[in-house]
């Protein structure tokens, strides 16, 4: 294993404080990335995405709580850290496009400011043509005009407004860049003209990715690896083509069945008969046995260890103990 991992997350956990008790959103979640990959995070809506990838940048709501036994980025942990801590990071070192990126550009502002601002987190004493001058580079970057420089946000298209999204995330030249759901409400002849650019800008940049998508075909066209996620635990992580082609979790292997195939033999898309369970009451044993059929009856009462069922290659079910999976300590 590489001796230089970007982001370690061992055993995180968050909690949504709601009137109905507590929701558990994340439970002990753990991955690893190194410099340089893409990691992909796939899962069913409400499965734990961007809680997740949210607490890794310190950005969750009042009402969250996070545990964790490691949460690092870039060598630098982030337990317990304060905003001016969380500060020094966001943008700097791991930066993210959100979910709801139009939401997140303000709409009284010329896309000019909005990298303006952007530049003065850190560099408050950048002179403003300069700052200016980066954000037309920026812009150049993902394919657009510096003209977009003086529209307001409504005046872009959701393509457009992506790739705003994307040169402001590389402001600070960050290496790690979390992609959320970035080019899900796109056409599929954008989202693919996006995710090629991101393929690219990783390359240019040296960036290392994340990214989070309910979307399979995405995950195998951008990743190395991927983390499969479902009622926040993780079920399966691994390298992407082995874990598509011999998905080793039940849930794994029903949710590649969920999508259609680009290339090969037909096959029919399948469903997952039944619905993620409620958070707040969440399943005593493994999350996924209501749902999974496969399960045996200890599936419904007891937590499943972690197997190592290859290189790199981690699964959470308790038949793999019998089909020659290592029980590990945990996902690594
Ligand atoms: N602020 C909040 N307060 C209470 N519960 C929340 C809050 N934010 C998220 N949740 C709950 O936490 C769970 C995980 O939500 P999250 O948004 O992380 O899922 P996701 O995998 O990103 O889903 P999607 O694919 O729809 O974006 C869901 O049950 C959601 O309802
Ligand atoms: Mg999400």
């Amino acid at each position: 294993m590489s001796a230089t991992p970007i982001l370690e997350v061992e055993d995180l956990s968050v909690h949504y404080q709601v009137k109905r008790g507590v929701v558990h959103a994340a439970e002990g979640v753990s991955y690893r990335l190194e410099k340089g990959q893409s990691l992909g995070v796939v899962g069913e809506s409400g499965s734990g995405k961007s809680t997740v990838a949210t607490a890794l940048l310190g950005l969750l709501p009042p009402n969250a709580s996070v545990t964790a036994a490691k949460l690092e980025v870039n060598g630098q942990s982030l337990l317990g850290a304060d905003e001016k801590r969380f500060n020094q990071v966001r943008w700097k070192e791991a930066a993210m496009v959100f979910q709801k990126s139009m939401g997140c550009l303000s709409p009284v502002h010329r896309i000019r400011e909005q990298f303006t601002d952007v530049v003065a987190v850190h560099q408050p004493n950048l002179p403003r043509d300069q700052a200016v001058a980066r954000a037309a580079e920026l812009l150049a970057s993902v394919h657009l005009p510096a003209t977009v420089l003086n529209a307001y946000p409504h005046e872009l298209s959701g393509g457009m407004t992506q790739r705003v999204m994307i040169a402001l995330s590389l402001v600070h030249n960050p290496e790690l860049l979390i992609l959320d759901e970035a080019t899900t409400a796109l056409d599929v002849i954008t989202q693919g003209q996006i995710l090629e650019e991101v393929t690219r800008l990783k390359g240019e940049f040296g960036l290392t990715t994340m990214v989070i998508t309910h979307d399979m075909s995405v995950v195998a066209a951008t990743c190395d690896r991927v983390a499969v996620m479902y009622a926040g635990h993780v079920m399966e992580v691994g390298p992407v083509r082995e874990t598509i082609k011999a998905p080793r979790h039940p849930y794994t292997a029903l949710l590649t069945k969920a999508f259609p195939k680009l290339h090969g033999e037909r096959s029919r898309i399948l469903g997952i008969p039944g619905s993620l369970p409620d958070l707040v009451d969440p399943p005593a044993g493994c999350v996924f046995a209501p749902r999974c059929p496969r399960a045996v009856q200890e599936c419904h009462h007891e937590r499943p260890a972690v197997f190592r069922v290859g290189d790199g290659h981690y699964a959470a079910c308790r038949l793999l103990a019998g089909e020659g999976g290592e029980p590990v300590a945990r996902v690594c």
